[in-house]
Protein backbone atom coordinates (compact mmCIF):
# COMPACT_ATOMS: atom_id res chain seq x y z
CA UNK A 1 0.00 0.00 0.00
CA UNK A 2 1.35 3.65 -0.17
CA UNK A 3 -0.04 5.44 2.15
CA UNK A 4 -0.34 9.46 2.86
CA UNK A 5 -0.55 10.46 6.93
CA UNK A 6 -0.17 13.79 7.95
CA UNK A 7 0.95 14.84 11.67
CA UNK A 8 1.11 17.78 14.03
CA UNK A 9 -0.23 21.50 14.55
CA UNK A 10 -0.68 23.93 11.78
CA UNK A 11 0.80 27.48 12.36
CA UNK A 12 -1.84 30.20 10.85
CA UNK A 13 0.44 33.52 11.22
CA UNK A 14 0.05 36.85 12.09
CA UNK A 15 3.49 38.28 11.11
CA UNK A 16 6.36 36.68 10.96
CA UNK A 17 6.47 36.17 14.66
CA UNK A 18 3.54 35.27 15.58
CA UNK A 19 1.20 32.75 15.07
CA UNK A 20 -2.22 30.77 16.00
CA UNK A 21 -1.87 26.63 16.51
CA UNK A 22 -2.44 24.03 18.96
CA UNK A 23 -1.16 21.48 20.90
CA UNK A 24 0.00 18.85 18.70
CA UNK A 25 3.16 17.35 18.69
CA UNK A 26 3.31 15.12 15.80
CA UNK A 27 3.73 12.25 17.55
CA UNK A 28 0.81 10.39 16.80
CA UNK A 29 0.78 10.56 12.72
CA UNK A 30 4.75 10.11 13.46
CA UNK A 31 3.63 6.76 15.04
CA UNK A 32 1.51 5.64 12.48
CA UNK A 33 4.08 6.53 9.34
CA UNK A 34 6.60 4.45 11.31
CA UNK A 35 4.02 1.37 11.93
CA UNK A 36 3.37 1.39 8.05
CA UNK A 37 6.96 1.87 6.93
CA UNK A 38 7.51 -1.21 9.35
CA UNK A 39 5.32 -3.05 7.65
CA UNK A 40 6.63 -2.70 4.09
CA UNK A 41 4.33 -0.05 3.15
CA UNK A 42 5.46 3.15 0.92
CA UNK A 43 4.64 6.40 3.37
CA UNK A 44 4.78 10.38 2.38
CA UNK A 45 4.60 12.03 5.75
CA UNK A 46 3.06 15.47 5.55
CA UNK A 47 4.34 17.29 8.74
CA UNK A 48 3.56 20.49 10.31
CA UNK A 49 6.37 22.23 12.44
CA UNK A 50 7.50 19.42 15.24
CA UNK A 51 10.36 18.49 16.69
CA UNK A 52 10.39 14.68 15.98
CA UNK A 53 13.08 12.34 13.71
CA UNK A 54 11.87 11.43 10.30
CA UNK A 55 10.86 7.40 10.84
CA UNK A 56 13.27 5.05 8.48
CA UNK A 57 11.93 4.57 5.32
CA UNK A 58 9.46 7.38 5.51
CA UNK A 59 9.65 10.43 2.02
CA UNK A 60 8.73 13.52 4.48
CA UNK A 61 7.44 16.94 3.29
CA UNK A 62 7.17 19.92 5.57
CA UNK A 63 4.47 22.49 5.65
CA UNK A 64 3.36 25.34 8.06
CA UNK A 65 -0.37 26.34 7.78
CA UNK A 66 -3.32 24.74 6.69
CA UNK A 67 -3.25 25.94 3.28
CA UNK A 68 -0.06 24.81 2.52
CA UNK A 69 -1.12 21.38 4.32
CA UNK A 70 -4.02 20.96 1.93
CA UNK A 71 -2.09 21.56 -1.12
CA UNK A 72 0.65 19.36 -0.12
CA UNK A 73 -2.04 16.42 -0.03
CA UNK A 74 -3.72 17.60 -2.83
CA UNK A 75 -0.62 17.00 -4.67
CA UNK A 76 0.34 13.93 -2.91
CA UNK A 77 -2.70 12.32 -3.16
CA UNK A 78 -3.15 10.97 -6.79
CA UNK A 79 -0.09 8.50 -5.78
CA UNK A 80 -1.47 6.70 -2.76
CA UNK A 81 -4.43 4.37 -1.54
CA UNK A 82 -4.97 5.89 1.61
CA UNK A 83 -5.25 8.83 3.50
CA UNK A 84 -4.33 8.68 7.55
CA UNK A 85 -5.35 12.51 8.71
CA UNK A 86 -3.43 12.40 11.96
CA UNK A 87 -2.81 16.35 11.94
CA UNK A 88 -4.44 18.40 14.19
CA UNK A 89 -5.44 21.17 11.58
CA UNK A 90 -6.43 25.07 12.58
CA UNK A 91 -10.08 25.67 11.39
CA UNK A 92 -9.20 29.60 11.46
CA UNK A 93 -6.47 31.62 10.41
CA UNK A 94 -5.93 35.63 10.70
CA UNK A 95 -7.84 37.46 8.26
CA UNK A 96 -4.54 39.48 7.00
CA UNK A 97 -1.00 38.60 8.07
CA UNK A 98 1.64 40.64 7.93
CA UNK A 99 4.92 40.33 6.07
CA UNK A 100 6.66 42.53 8.69
CA UNK A 101 6.58 42.37 12.23
CA UNK A 102 3.84 44.01 13.86
CA UNK A 103 4.13 46.79 16.12
CA UNK A 104 2.30 46.17 19.72
CA UNK A 105 1.08 50.23 19.05
CA UNK A 106 -0.13 49.23 15.33
CA UNK A 107 -2.46 45.99 16.85
CA UNK A 108 -5.90 46.42 16.59
CA UNK A 109 -7.26 44.49 19.75
CA UNK A 110 -9.07 42.26 18.12
CA UNK A 111 -8.17 39.44 15.63
CA UNK A 112 -10.67 38.88 12.67
CA UNK A 113 -10.62 35.47 11.83
CA UNK A 114 -11.63 33.61 8.49
CA UNK A 115 -12.28 29.77 8.20
CA UNK A 116 -9.56 27.60 6.68
CA UNK A 117 -10.46 24.95 4.03
CA UNK A 118 -11.43 21.07 5.40
CA UNK A 119 -9.10 18.89 4.11
CA UNK A 120 -10.61 15.90 4.24
CA UNK A 121 -14.24 17.90 2.26
CA UNK A 122 -11.95 19.08 0.00
CA UNK A 123 -10.66 16.08 -1.28
CA UNK A 124 -13.57 13.98 -0.55
CA UNK A 125 -14.79 14.78 -4.55
CA UNK A 126 -11.32 12.73 -5.92
CA UNK A 127 -11.15 10.02 -2.93
CA UNK A 128 -12.28 7.67 -5.46
CA UNK A 129 -11.49 3.76 -4.17
CA UNK A 130 -8.99 5.71 -1.39
CA UNK A 131 -9.50 4.75 1.59
CA UNK A 132 -9.82 8.43 3.89
CA UNK A 133 -9.27 7.74 7.95
CA UNK A 134 -9.72 10.73 10.06
CA UNK A 135 -9.34 11.39 13.78
CA UNK A 136 -11.24 12.96 16.13
CA UNK A 137 -10.11 14.60 18.78
CA UNK A 138 -12.81 15.50 21.37
CA UNK A 139 -13.21 16.70 25.00
CA UNK A 140 -17.20 15.78 25.25
CA UNK A 141 -19.30 12.48 24.61
CA UNK A 142 -16.39 11.08 21.76
CA UNK A 143 -18.39 8.69 20.01
CA UNK A 144 -21.61 10.55 18.54
CA UNK A 145 -19.25 13.46 17.66
CA UNK A 146 -17.21 10.89 15.82
CA UNK A 147 -19.83 9.89 14.24
CA UNK A 148 -20.84 12.69 13.02
CA UNK A 149 -17.40 13.91 11.60
CA UNK A 150 -17.37 10.32 10.13
CA UNK A 151 -20.11 10.65 8.14
CA UNK A 152 -20.36 14.57 7.39
CA UNK A 153 -16.41 13.73 5.90
CA UNK A 154 -17.18 10.92 4.26
CA UNK A 155 -14.71 8.66 5.46
CA UNK A 156 -14.12 4.85 6.18
CA UNK A 157 -12.62 5.10 9.46
CA UNK A 158 -12.55 7.64 12.39
CA UNK A 159 -10.24 7.04 15.10
CA UNK A 160 -11.72 8.80 17.92
CA UNK A 161 -9.75 9.89 21.05
CA UNK A 162 -10.91 12.16 24.30
CA UNK A 163 -7.94 15.01 24.61
CA UNK A 164 -8.91 15.31 28.56
CA UNK A 165 -7.54 12.61 29.55
CA UNK A 166 -4.39 12.81 31.16
CA UNK A 167 -2.28 9.94 29.06
CA UNK A 168 -4.38 10.21 25.93
CA UNK A 169 -4.52 12.72 23.29
CA UNK A 170 -2.18 15.56 23.11
CA UNK A 171 1.67 15.66 23.53
CA UNK A 172 2.17 12.45 25.27
CA UNK A 173 3.13 8.75 24.32
CA UNK A 174 0.01 7.04 24.99
CA UNK A 175 -3.29 6.96 23.36
CA UNK A 176 -6.51 5.57 23.77
CA UNK A 177 -8.35 5.28 21.11
CA UNK A 178 -11.94 4.03 19.71
CA UNK A 179 -11.82 2.59 16.06
CA UNK A 180 -15.11 3.83 14.24
CA UNK A 181 -15.91 2.33 10.78
CA UNK A 182 -18.60 3.42 8.45
CA UNK A 183 -19.70 -0.49 8.23
CA UNK A 184 -18.78 -1.59 11.62
CA UNK A 185 -19.12 -1.65 15.72
CA UNK A 186 -17.06 0.81 17.22
CA UNK A 187 -13.43 -1.03 18.44
CA UNK A 188 -12.60 0.33 22.07
CA UNK A 189 -8.68 -0.44 21.92
CA UNK A 190 -7.28 0.18 25.68
CA UNK A 191 -4.20 2.34 26.58
CA UNK A 192 -1.09 1.80 24.66
CA UNK A 193 1.51 3.18 23.03
CA UNK A 194 1.17 5.57 20.00
CA UNK A 195 3.43 3.33 18.04
CA UNK A 196 0.72 0.48 19.21
CA UNK A 197 -2.29 2.75 17.83
CA UNK A 198 -0.55 3.38 15.02
CA UNK A 199 -0.36 -0.49 14.04
CA UNK A 200 -3.98 -1.06 14.78
CA UNK A 201 -5.17 1.82 12.24
CA UNK A 202 -2.39 -0.18 9.45
CA UNK A 203 -3.50 -3.51 10.42
CA UNK A 204 -7.21 -1.87 9.90
CA UNK A 205 -6.25 -0.41 6.51
CA UNK A 206 -4.71 -3.78 5.52
CA UNK A 207 -8.08 -5.60 6.75
CA UNK A 208 -9.69 -3.09 4.13
CA UNK A 209 -7.54 -1.83 1.40
CA UNK A 210 -8.94 -2.84 -2.14
CA UNK A 211 -7.21 -5.92 -3.15
O1 LIG B 1 0.24 15.20 17.70
P1 LIG B 1 0.03 14.61 19.09
O2 LIG B 1 0.59 15.49 20.18
O3 LIG B 1 0.52 13.18 19.17
O4 LIG B 1 -1.55 14.58 19.35
C1 LIG B 1 -2.33 13.69 18.62
C2 LIG B 1 -3.70 14.33 18.23
C3 LIG B 1 -4.52 14.58 19.49
C4 LIG B 1 -3.47 15.65 17.47
C5 LIG B 1 -4.38 13.27 17.28
O5 LIG B 1 -4.56 12.06 17.96
C6 LIG B 1 -5.74 13.80 16.79
O6 LIG B 1 -6.78 13.66 17.44
N1 LIG B 1 -5.71 14.43 15.59
C7 LIG B 1 -6.88 15.10 14.99
C8 LIG B 1 -7.03 16.46 15.61
C9 LIG B 1 -8.20 17.22 14.98
O7 LIG B 1 -7.96 18.21 14.35
O8 LIG B 1 -9.38 16.70 15.15
P2 LIG B 1 -10.76 17.37 14.63
O9 LIG B 1 -11.80 16.60 15.37
O10 LIG B 1 -10.74 18.87 14.80
O11 LIG B 1 -10.81 17.06 13.08
C10 LIG B 1 -11.38 15.88 12.54
C11 LIG B 1 -10.59 15.42 11.33
O12 LIG B 1 -10.66 16.40 10.27
C12 LIG B 1 -9.11 15.18 11.60
O13 LIG B 1 -8.71 14.01 10.93
C13 LIG B 1 -8.44 16.42 11.00
O14 LIG B 1 -7.12 16.14 10.55
C14 LIG B 1 -9.37 16.75 9.84
N2 LIG B 1 -9.41 18.18 9.50
C15 LIG B 1 -9.66 19.12 10.46
C16 LIG B 1 -9.70 20.45 10.12
C17 LIG B 1 -9.47 20.83 8.76
N3 LIG B 1 -9.47 22.11 8.39
N4 LIG B 1 -9.25 19.89 7.84
C18 LIG B 1 -9.23 18.56 8.17
O15 LIG B 1 -9.03 17.69 7.31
Amino acid sequence: MKLLVTAGPTREHLDPVRFLSNRSTGKMGFAVAQAAAERGHAVTLVAGPVSLPTPAGVARIDVVSALDMLAAVEECLPGHDALVMSAAVADWRPKRASATKLKKSGMHPVLELEPNPDILQTLLPIKGQRLFVGFAAETGVPLAEARRKLEAKGLDLIVANDVTLPDAGFAVDTNRVTLVSASGTPEALPLMSKLAAGREIVRWLERHACP
